[in-house]
């Protein structure tokens, strides 16, 4: 079921759960997405009176080719919005020396306990891009130019954006205990609805998390 809010209380809703697991855990581990829909995440957790010494996180996807310092790379956006401002255990993503290891790192930390993700306006979860397989584990993708165009407001010019990215599979988040799913905006609507509701289909990959048994899906305007 898609629960209707403002962006402002899914926020501070989703932190409040983050927050709990964490006080609540002697060790925990957090799945968390970049794209302008969890800032405001982020920005709550910073608020939060929590301690992640003793949580990892794993980051959803990362593109191909920019370096850490570029401003638009998930590491860059992760440690603006999160990182620099908390200190955690650690913090891992898709780069090119972990992800062939990706997936047998995340089971090795006992699993993913609360999994943030957005959604791409062509059904993509991470870059799992449609006629992703359901049993797809970490791998490298080639961007779609759906996917390329959307992003692109991000770049000075669309031929910046790079074409590939390493992302986690959807098996990889679908082993997750816990998913937390938001889609921001109207233009978000329709796909959002075809892929809670519709048939599960790889040719919107979002629709696979129908299957999954702790899913929390939330939409504002
Ligand atoms: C990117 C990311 C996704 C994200 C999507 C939506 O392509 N790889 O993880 O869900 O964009 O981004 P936004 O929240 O900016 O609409």
């Amino acid at each position: 079921m898609i629960k209707s809010n403002t962006y402002e209380k899914i926020c501070h809703q989703i932190a409040h759960s983050i927050k709990k697991l964490v006080n609540d855990s002697e060790f925990s581990v957090l799945g968390l997405a970049t794209g302008s829909t969890p800032i405001g995440i982020y920005e709550q957790l910073r608020k939060m009176d929590v301690d992640f010494k003793k949580t990892l996180t794993y980051n959803l996807d990362e593109y191909v080719g920019l370096d850490e310092s570029h401003p638009q790379s998930y590491k860059y956006f992760m440690n603006e919005h999160l990182f620099k401002h908390r200190k955690f255990h650690s913090n891992h993503f898709p780069d090119e020396k972990l992800f062939p290891y990706y997936d047998s790192m995340i089971d090795n930390s006992d699993g993913i306990d609360i999994q943030i993700l957005g959604i791409g306006t062509n059904g993509h979860i991470a870059f799992n891009e449609p006629g992703t397989p359901r049993d797809s584990k970490t791998h490298i993708v080639d961007l779609t130019e759906n996917t390329i165009k959307d992003n692109s407001r991000f770049f000075d010019s669309i031929d910046e954006v790079p074409t590939q990215a390493r992302t986690m599979g959807i098996d990889t988040i679908m082993r997750s205990k816990e998913i937390y799913l938001i889609a921001r905006g109207k233009h978000k609507k329709e796909i959002l609805e075809e892929a809670i509701y519709g048939n599960i289909t790889p040719e919107i990959p979002a629709s696979f998390l129908q299957e999954h048994r702790n899913l929390k899906v939330y939409y504002s305007d």
